[in-house]
Parts: C-alpha cells; structure tokens; sequence
C-alpha cells in the first residue's frame, strides 16, 4: 500500500520557490547571483505596523481569535471595500485567512466536487491550477497571447465555459505578467458571465495598489453589480503593505460561502496569527501616503526593466499596467545555442542557461502556463535590475 496520498499525485512543488532555491543554493557556494525570481517587495513593513504588532503583543492579544477574523479586522475590511472598490459587505460576508493564499484555497476546497471546472487565464499564477486540483477539480486554462497583451477575450471566455464550470479565477494586476484589465474590458468578459448564471467568480485582487501611469483598478463586482451575488472578492495585504510573512488575506463574498469557507479553516488552521491581524488592522486604517510613494518608486524600475530587456536581442517585452512582474517573449532566443554551449531548446533551459553563465535567477514561462517567456519580479534595487538587465543583454547577445 502506498504511504503517499493520491491527493499528492495532483500537485507539484512551486517552480518559483525551487528556482529562489537554486539561487539561494548558488549564493551559498559563493556565485554572484541576482535573484529575480521572488515575488515580495524588497522594502520592509512600514513602522507604524510593526509598531501596532509590538503593542497587541504587549497588551497580550496572543490568544486564539475568531476563527476568521478578529472583528475590528473584518470592520476596516469592509470600509476599505467601500472606499475604494464602492462595494458595501457586513463583517459577516468577509472571512481573513492566512495569506491571500489560504483565502482561496479555503474557497476552492469549500465549493470543488470532482468534475468541476475552474477557468483559469493563463499565463497564471502558479498556484492556481495546483489549488483547484487539490480540490479535486479541473483547472482548464485560457491562454491569453502577448498580441493581446496577455488579457483574455470575452469570446475565450465564452467558449471555456460548459455546464460544469464552478469559478471563474480573475486576476488584474497579474501574476505573472502584469496585464491590467481596464474597465471596458473586463465589463465585456462580466458581460458574458451575466448570460451563465451557474459561473461563480473569484477575483484576486492582490496587486490593486500597483497600478502604472493613468490605468485605474477595477474589480468584477463594482464593474458588473449584477455578479455580487456570485463573487468572491480577494485581497491580501502581502504585496502592498510589504507584509508577505506576516500572512494576511481577506475575502468578501456571499455569506454562504464565507462561512462554508470558515468551517474549512476551523478544522485546518483556525485563525490567522493574532498579532499579525493587528499589524493588518493598522495596515488597513493607519496613513496610507507610502503606498504612492512605493507605485512610483515600481513604475521606475517597471520602465528600466522593460526598455532595458527589449535591447536584448530575440526578446520583447511588452509594458504592463501594475504588479511588479514583466513577461517578455523569448521566441527570438529558442532555437539557438548559448555562449557556454547550452542549447536554447525552451524557456526551462533559457532560465537553467541564464542561471549558469550569468548568475541571474529568473522564472520560466512554462510555470506560468505560457512559452516561451520568462517572469522577472523587479521588486528589487535599481542597481541590480539593471546588472541583472544588462546582464540578459549580454547573455542573449551571446546566442548563435
Ligand atoms: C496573484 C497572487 N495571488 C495571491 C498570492 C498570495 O499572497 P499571500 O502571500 O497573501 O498568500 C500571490 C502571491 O504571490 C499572488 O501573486
């Protein structure tokens, strides 16, 4: 008898742990590596949070909370829903989990029987299609292509959906890519999600706050009130309050579903640490002014990288809207030999030869769903984006 689950047999390690792995290996053995390949800001947890986690220590706030939320939590949720996506939720429709990441699993396991289909945009985020097979449903993704800046159409969206699908997964600003779908363009994929009522949305919010030049944020609900009723808004502070450890996220959605998501944590986790609900909580309520400083500070680094990747030759990186990810297409490089005579047959052996020759850690688009790419996370200094730019530069001028 096997010792393994077959659940096991349905999952595969994270690509962009292992490749953050490998660098951290190669740093050990005194390479010189540049890791582009984490996806966490590079700057620390403002101190007005660090300070309230100091205090809810101090005051003893250090025992078992509400299973998914201290209240005082999922009240300031509520507001920053209100304030900034004009959606109205009662604490009892939001449930806070251990990172964005329990949130939607939490979901995925509290609605997937066996045969449910979850549509997925790709190039995705790693974890999805492995999240909806843990919950014993069928991933089946939608391969959005760069000549569409990696945005999906409402006719793929149409012809993905079948009788059996469950959840539409949305994610703008992406993961991996960047791509932000303006207002326009996701009332048209909300407009065909109107016409099949059995499809339930879960929308992952969590680079809201990075978003570029004049493009706003937009999220399923607002844009199509009349998917509230079937919507799972997601959102985390991880990403835009510098908070990745701490382990925050948050949902809204029907109050079936928040609590259904509820009795899954109180049998797994319970609740998210308790200090780390207060660091939340000042995240959430406390002076939000370094969020803009911080979106600048991106689209800097966003244009640095994208202007410096589209010199390489055989690549081309288009300009996304928000989070702090590009997605360059490779598929002038494939085909081709390295200069330490690696053969470019894919972008898994364009990342493995990067790696070797050069020491710049990046993540292949395979991962993602989509080839042949590479992800680079620039949330990382200036100074080393742009060694690690040039660097590519070089690398790719080396290939014959
Ligand atoms: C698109 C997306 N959703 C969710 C998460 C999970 O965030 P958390 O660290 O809060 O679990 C990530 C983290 O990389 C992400 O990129």
């Amino acid at each position: 008898m096997a010792f393994l689950s077959d659940t096991l047999a349905r999952v595969k390690p994270s690509p962009t742990i292992a490749v953050t792995t490998k660098a951290a290996e190669l740093k050990a053995a005194g390479k010189d590596v540049i890791g582009l390949g984490a996806g966490e800001p590079d700057f620390d947890t403002p101190q007005n949070i660090k300070d309230a986690a100091k205090r809810a220590i101090d005051q003893g706030k250090t025992k078992y909370t509400a299973v998914d939320g201290i209240p005082e939590l999922k009240k300031a949720i509520c507001a920053k829903f209100l304030a900034e996506n004009g959606l109205t939720y009662q604490p009892n429709q939001v449930s806070v989990g251990t990172g964005g990441k329990q949130i939607l699993y939490n979901a995925l396991m509290a609605t997937c029987n066996k045969g449910d289909e979850v549509i997925i945009p790709a190039p995705y985020w790693v974890s999805y299609p492995d999240m909806v097979e843990l919950a014993g449903g069928t991933p089946v993704p939608v391969v959005a292509t760069l000549e569409n800046n990696f945005k999906i159409t409402p006719q793929q969206l149409e012809s993905a959906i079948t009788p059996k699908t469950k959840w539409f997964i949305f994610n703008s600003p992406s993961n991996p890519t960047g791509a932000g779908y303006t207002w326009d363009e996701l009332k048209a994929l909300t407009d065909v999600l109107m016409r099949h009522p059995h499809v339930w949305i879960m929308s992952d919010d969590m680079y809201e706050h990075l978003v570029f030049d004049d493009f706003k944020f937009c999220t399923p609900a607002q844009v199509e009130p009349g998917l509230y009723d079937r919507t799972l808004t997601c959102n985390g502070v991880s990403k835009a309050y510098a908070m990745t450890g701490w382990r925050i996220g948050y949902a809204a959605g029907p109050v079936a579903l928040i609590k259904a998501m509820g009795t899954i944590q109180s049998q797994s986790t319970s609740n998210p640490c308790s200090v780390s609900q207060y660091a939340a909580l000042e995240g959430l309520t406390g002076p939000q002014e370094f969020l803009t400083a911080n979106k600048t500070l991106f689209q800097n680094r966003r244009d640095l990288v994208v202007s410096m990747l589209n010199a390489a030759p055989g690549i081309t990186c288009p300009k996304p809207e928000g989070a702090f990810y590009v997605y360059p297409d490779i598929s002038g490089c494939i085909g081709k030999t390295s200069a330490g005579g690696a053969a470019i047959t894919n972008d898994e052996a364009f990342a493995t030869a990067l790696l070797e020759e050069t020491g710049v850690a990046v993540v292949f688009g395979a991962a993602f769903g989509l080839s042949p790419n590479f992800r680079v996370s620039y949330a990382t200094s200036d100074e080393a984006l742009r060694e690690a730019c040039t660097r590519i530069q070089h690398f790719c001028q080396g290939l014959k």
